[in-house]
């Protein structure tokens, strides 16, 4: 009986901790970064889902890899989707209806939305910080904590360019939205062996 008390007791204290932070980010002036109600999606695969949508593909995946929109909240997806013009240092800009067009397919299959394992994986990762999401995959808390054992030897090789965001450079099936690390050869150095 006194498990049961404490145990409820944690679960509650947890709640608020965690509605405290999702407080906090409801705070700034875009409430489109919401955790939605992913928690309650059972995850399924593996991975993320892969992309599905061609103007997507085509318009974005023309200076890098197009990736899949379940690898960052909607909260980013609609910062980065309005910020086209000084797209980290790049012009991006694209025509109103395609931009439009772009913005939906990304918020609507955003992380908060899948129940990809991976998707779940970056949801949980932000969710411990009472910062907004970042703009980049490359900034999440999940993606710096599985990339951390990389040496900068490998990071600078030529075919990497001392960019982690070249996810198909390291990750042969990551346009299929499999990012497993059994399948990781990077490029100019080989299969990466733990
Ligand atoms: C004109 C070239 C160009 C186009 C077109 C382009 N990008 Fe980028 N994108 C860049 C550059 C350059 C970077 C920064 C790469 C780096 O330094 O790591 C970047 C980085 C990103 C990142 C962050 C990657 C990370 O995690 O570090 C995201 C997300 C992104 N782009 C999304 C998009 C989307 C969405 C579109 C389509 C609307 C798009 N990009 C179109 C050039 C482009
Ligand atoms: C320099 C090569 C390299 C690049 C570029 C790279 N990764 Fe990775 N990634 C790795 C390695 C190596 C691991 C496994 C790390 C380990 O075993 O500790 C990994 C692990 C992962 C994992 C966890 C896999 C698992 O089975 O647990 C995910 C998810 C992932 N990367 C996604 C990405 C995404 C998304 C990008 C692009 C934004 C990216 N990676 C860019 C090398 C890379």
């Amino acid at each position: 009986m006194k498990t049961l008390i404490f145990s409820t007791a944690a679960l509650v204290l947890i709640s608020t901790l965690y509605l405290g932070i999702q407080g906090a980010w409801s705070n700034n002036d875009d409430p489109s970064h919401g955790l939605g109600k992913w928690q309650n999606m059972k995850a399924r695969s593996t991975g993320v889902a892969p992309v599905t949508n061609t103007l997507y593909a085509e318009e974005c995946g023309s200076c890098h890899f197009a990736y899949p929109p379940g690898l960052l909240p909607s909260f980013s997806w609609q910062k980065v989707m309005t910020g086209l013009a000084d797209h980290f240092g790049d012009n991006a800009e694209l025509d109103a209806q395609t931009k439009q067009q772009i913005t939906k397919y990304l918020t609507t299959h955003a992380a908060e939305s899948s129940n990809y394992r991976r998707s779940r994986a970056i949801m949980y990762s932000l969710q411990a910080t009472d910062t907004p999401p970042p703009l980049r995959i490359t900034d999440t808390p999940y993606f710096k904590r599985e990339h951390r054992e990389i040496p900068n030897r490998i990071i600078n090789l030529p075919k990497i360019g001392g960019k982690l965001s070249r996810c198909n450079a390291c990750h042969q099936r990551a346009d299929k939205g499999s990012f497993n690390e059994h399948e990781i050869v990077i490029k100019g150095l080989g299969p990466w062996n733990d």
